[in-house]
């Protein structure tokens, strides 16, 4: 029987070698930005308890009710891949007593997440996020260098065009007022939304502003706005971030309907859209969260953060044609012919290894021929080709694929030469 040939999982990729160049630059431009701006890295569990998750996210979250892979475990205990980071942070900051710590704990982390969802272009099932978050400072300038990092980063990557999607979603303060203003203004046109939206106005109303159906734009254009229901704290906080991002030169547009589609946002919440995967996939996402330590068992202490999504920054950098640095390859091939050759190229390939230059040799008797093609193809700089002859006088044939300049020297001298470039 034919072996079965496997495919990767519905909504997961393999980031194959020729994409890798991509994923270098990216990781050294977000490990070098956060680190200028004062973030400590931390790694956290793949999966945590469920119940952190439906706390943490909130139940009626679409990722909460559609989109988490959760398993009980062999104990029973639910257990859940994390479709975020936020939550996990915040466990930590409780479990660990960061409070102590001096604030803002500033921490940032990378790795996968995992939602359900339906697949397509930079939307993935299992995808890998930039994480940064900042606890224990209410303070809008700390808004302002979240902000100033993401745009950094993005910056720094080269991207053309772009500009933030800033909202101000309130507080428990002033947002239950506002969300009857909205549920009482839907309720009047309730037989013009979608099924889902009716649902909704129930369950999550201001999920309501963030529907995409046709059916349901011209009632959230003429929605209330938020910023009218403003207390005259948020309503501060968000005109000073405003301000500082004015200051900063950091283009930005209102958007009183994006509410983002996690639970425990308060008071700012922002979005980079950037040119070259549609305006639904944002490359980064983010906000305030000044109620969710206490929520998971911590004292009262406001937080702000966000998340990059790091498929959809290397789709940008390819889509725009950004120049990243290749992988350098390796800087020696050796050609071995013959069977005393092919022995001593082993331990000639070890030795240039141990002093720190990369090398491939040629395996299994190919021809000389066969060699220098894959040594062509490997883009390596130096070819050196071992036959009896050289070998019977410990000689080796040094070419620089450089320049076609080729010598006949002794394996000591080839060492110390090679060594010395
Ligand atoms: P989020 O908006 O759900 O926020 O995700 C952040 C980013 O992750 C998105 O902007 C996008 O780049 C990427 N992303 C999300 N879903 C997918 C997907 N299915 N495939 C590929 N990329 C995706 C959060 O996760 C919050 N925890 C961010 C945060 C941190 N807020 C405060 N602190």
């Amino acid at each position: 029987m034919a072996g079965k040939k496997f495919q990767t999982p519905k909504g997961t990729r393999d980031i194959l070698p020729e994409e890798q160049k991509y994923w270098v630059e990216i990781e050294r431009v977000l490990k070098q930005t956060a680190g200028l701006f004062g973030y400590e890295r931390i790694d956290l569990p793949i999966f945590e308890e469920t119940d952190l998750f439906q706390r943490g996210v909130g139940e009626t979250t679409d990722i909460v009710e559609k989109e988490m892979y959760t398993f009980p475990d062999r104990s029973g205990t639910s257990m859940t891949l994390r479709p975020e980071f936020t939550a996990g942070i915040v466990r930590a900051y409780v479990q660990h007593g960061m409070a102590s710590w001096p604030k803002p704990v500033k921490l940032w982390s990378t790795g996968p997440i995992f939602r359900y969802e339906r697949p397509q272009a930079g939307r993935y099932r299992q995808f890998t996020q930039f994480n940064v978050e900042a606890v224990g400072e209410l303070d809008p300038a700390l808004d302002f260098e979240m902000m100033s990092l993401a745009w950094q980063i993005y910056d720094r990557l080269g991207f053309k065009n772009l500009h933030f999607q800033l909202n101000s979603i309130g507080c428990k303060q002033c947002r239950p007022n506002y969300l009857d203003r909205l549920s009482e203004y839907y309720r009047k046109h309730f037989g013009a939304i979608c099924t889902d939206c009716q649902k909704r106005l129930d369950r999550n109303p201001l999920r309501l502003l963030d529907c995409k159906q046709a059916q349901c734009q011209p009632v959230i254009e003429s929605a209330p706005s938020i910023h009218e229901h403003l207390c005259p704290e948020c309503s501060e906080h968000f005109e000073t971030l405003q301000s500082h991002l004015k200051h900063a030169g950091l283009s930005c547009q209102l958007n009183s309907r994006m509410v983002r589609g996690l639970d425990y946002y308060t008071k700012t919440v922002f979005e980079v859209w950037a040119e070259g995967i549609g305006s639904q996939n944002a490359v980064c996402g983010g906000g305030r969260y000044d109620g969710l330590i206490e929520l998971l068992g911590g004292s009262p202490t406001p937080a702000v953060g966000f998340a990059s999504g790091l498929e959809r920054i290397s789709l940008v950098m390819q889509e725009q044609k950004t120049a990243v640095p290749e992988i350098p390859s390796p800087s020696v091939y050796i050609i071995v012919l013959g069977k005393e050759p092919g022995l001593r190229g082993v331990t000639i390939l070890n030795e240039l290894r141990s002093r720190n230059i990369s090398g491939i040799m040629g395996l299994g008797g190919k021809s000389f021929k066969a060699q220098m093609r894959e040594a062509d193809k490997r883009l390596v700089n130096h070819v050196l080709i071992l036959g009896e002859d050289e070998l019977a006088r410990e000689e080796i044939i040094l070419k620089n694929m450089r320049d076609g300049e080729q010598k006949t020297i002794s394996i000591q001298n080839m060492m110390t030469e090679l060594s010395a470039r």
